[in-house]
C-alpha cells in the first residue's frame, strides 16, 4: 500500500485519473512521468465505473499477451454483473474482433489481415500516392490550408474507403459520423449507427447479388466459419470495424506530424535531406504523439500488475502514450531521435494478439503524406496562434484546426475537376 501522504507526486484521491478529463488532454505526458517515476505505475480510478490505469511499458505489454487473464470481449459476466471491451468505458456497439478473445477473434484476424499486410500494401503504394497528390491538388495552387479539414480528414476515409471498395461518394459521409464520434460530439451516436445501418445495407445488396467488391469485403462474404458462411451482421460489424480503425486515429496523426515538424525545423530540414529516415521519424512521432489514447482489457483470472493485485472483474486502462515514453525503453524520451535503433517497438499500435491490423496501411499513409508534403510544400509554416488542440482526448489525441500557408505549386493530377478520385474498381 502507498503511503501517499509521503508521496508528493501521487495522484491525489480527489483528482483520479481519467483521460476523458480536459486536464489529462493538457498535461497526460506530465501525468503519466509522474505515475512511473513516483511509485505509482499502478493507480486505481473510481471514474467510469472504476479501473486501474497502467503506466509502464513492460506492464502494458505484458497484459496485451495474456489474453487468458486480461480478456477484450465485451460480454463478460461476474456475479451477475456484464462488463468488457476494449475501451473505458465501453462504447455503444462492439468492434467487431478488437472486442473478441480468442480463438474467435483469431477466426477473423486470419481472414483480414492478408488484406492489410506489408505486401498489399506495397502494392497499394501507386494507388496511394495518386490519392495523396489528389487531396493535396485541391490545395496546392491556393497556398494556404487547414491540415486537419483539407488532408487529416479526407485521406484517411478516402483511403479505406477505396480499399475496402465501399461507395466512393459516401466517404465524406462516413468521415463526418467517425470524427464527431471519436470527440464524442452531440448527435455522434445516431450518426454512427446510422453508418452501421448502411453498412449492413451495403452487405445485405452484396450477398443478394453474390457479388462484392473485390479485397476483403468479398473475403468475409465468401468465407466460411464453423462450415457455415459468417452472417451478414456480422461481416458488416467487421467492416465498419475496418473503416471506423482506419479513420480517426490517422487523420490525428497526420496533424500530430505536422505540428511537430513545424516546431522542429532542424528535423524537417533533415528529412528533406535525407528521405529515408521518415519511414523511422514517423515511428518516432507515433510514439511521442500516440494517436490512440490507450487500450482496455478485463481481468478474467487473479494476476498481479506492479504490485496491484486484480480480480476477475476489475477493468484495466493501458495508457499507451505513458509506455511510449518510458524511460526505462526509450532513454531521453521526450526527444524524437531518428537514430533511435528501437523505435519501431512503440506501443502506438498496441501489442501482440489484437496488435493493429492496419499498422502497414496506416505507417505508409503517413510516410506518403509526409514525403508528398515536404516535396511540394517545403515552406509549409503553421499559424501557431491559431492552433486548436481536441478538449478532451478520451480516444483519440491530436488537433482540430491546424492552418498553414506555403508558396502555391503546380498541380500533379489530371482530371481534378472530377468530385473524387476514380474508385479503384472502375
Ligand atoms: C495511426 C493510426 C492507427 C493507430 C494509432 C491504431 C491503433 C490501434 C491500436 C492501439 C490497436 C489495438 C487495440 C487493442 O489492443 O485493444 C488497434 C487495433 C486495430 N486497428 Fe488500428 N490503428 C491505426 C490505424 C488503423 C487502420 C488504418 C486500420 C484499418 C485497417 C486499423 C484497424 C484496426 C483493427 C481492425 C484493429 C483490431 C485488431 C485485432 O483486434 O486483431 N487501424 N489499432
Amino acid at each position: 500500500m502507498i503511503d501517499r501522504s509521503a508521496d508528493p507526486i501521487a495522484p491525489p484521491e480527489d483528482e483520479p485519473f481519467d483521460h476523458h478529463a480536459p486536464d489529462f488532454a493538457a498535461r497526460w505526458p506530465e501525468i503519466y512521468r509522474d505515475m512511473r517515476e513516483g511509485g505509482c505505475p499502478v493507480v486505481h480510478s473510481p471514474r467510469h465505473g472504476g479501473f486501474h490505469a497502467v503506466a509502464a511499458y513492460e506492464d502494458i505489454r505484458r497484459v496485451l499477451q495474456e489474453p487468458q487473464h486480461f480478456a477484450s470481449g465485451r460480454e463478460l459476466e461476474f456475479d451477475g454483473v456484464v462488463v468488457g471491451g476494449a475501451t473505458v468505458p465501453v462504447t455503444a456497439s462492439r468492434l467487431g474482433m478488437m472486442e473478441m478473445d480468442p480463438p474467435q477473434s483469431l477466426v477473423y484476424r486470419r481472414l483480414i489481415a492478408p488484406h492489410f499486410s506489408a505486401r498489399t500494401v506495397r502494392e497499394y503504394q501507386p494507388r496511394l500516392d495518386t490519392i495523396v497528390d489528389w487531396v493535396l491538388d485541391r490545395v496546392i495552387t491556393s497556398g494556404r490550408m487547414d491540415v486537419v479539414a483539407d488532408l487529416g480528414a479526407m485521406l484517411p476515409p478516402l483511403v479505406i474507403v477505396d480499399l475496402l471498395g465501399l461507395p466512393m461518394d459516401r466517404w465524406e459521409h462516413y468521415a463526418h459520423a467517425l470524427h464527431q464520434g471519436a470527440s464524442h460530439q452531440k448527435g455522434s451516436a445516431r450518426a454512427i449507427i446510422a453508418v452501421m445501418r448502411e453498412m449492413r445495407e451495403l452487405v445485405g445488396a452484396w450477398r443478394a447479388a453474390d457479388s462484392g467488391p473485390p479485397g476483403v469485403c468479398t473475403a468475409l462474404l465468401d468465407a466460411e466459419v464453423d462450415g457455415a458462411p459468417i452472417n451478414d451482421d456480422l461481416v458488416a460489424e467487421l467492416v465498419f470495424m475496418l473503416l471506423t480503425g482506419g479513420v480517426d486515429t490517422t487523420t490525428a496523426q497526420i496533424s500530430n506530424t505536422v505540428v511537430h515538424l513545424d516546431a522542429d525545423p532542424q528535423l524537417r530540414q533533415r528529412l528533406i535531406d535525407d528521405p529515408e529516415v521518415i519511414g523511422t521519424v514517423i515511428d518516432e512521432l507515433l510514439r511521442l504523439h500516440t494517436p490512440g489514447t490507450g487500450a482496455a482489457r478485463t481481468v478474467v483470472a487473479p494476476a498481479e500488475v506492479a504490485g496491484a493485485s486484480l480480480v476477475p472483474g476489475d477493468r484495466v486502462f493501458l495508457g499507451i502514450g505513458s509506455g511510449n515514453r518510458d524511460e526505462g525503453v526509450f532513454p531521453d524520451a521526450d526527444r524524437v531521435d531518428p537514430n533511435r535503433p528501437n523505435s519501431h517497438q512503440h506501443l502506438s499500435f498496441g501489442y501482440g494478439i489484437h496488435r493493429c491490423v492496419g499498422a502497414y496501411l496506416a505507417k505508409a499513409e503517413l510516410v506518403t503524406v509526409t514525403r508528398a508534403l515536404l516535396e511540394r510544400m517545403p515552406d509549409l509554416a503553421v499559424d501557431r496562434a491559431a492552433l486548436e488542440h481536441r478538449p478532451t482526448i478520451p480516444l483519440v489525441n491530436g488537433w482540430t484546426r491546424v492552418p498553414v500557408t506555403f508558396t502555391p505549386g503546380p498541380r500533379r493530377v489530371a482530371g481534378l475537376d472530377d468530385a473524387l478520385p476514380v474508385p479503384r474498381s472502375a
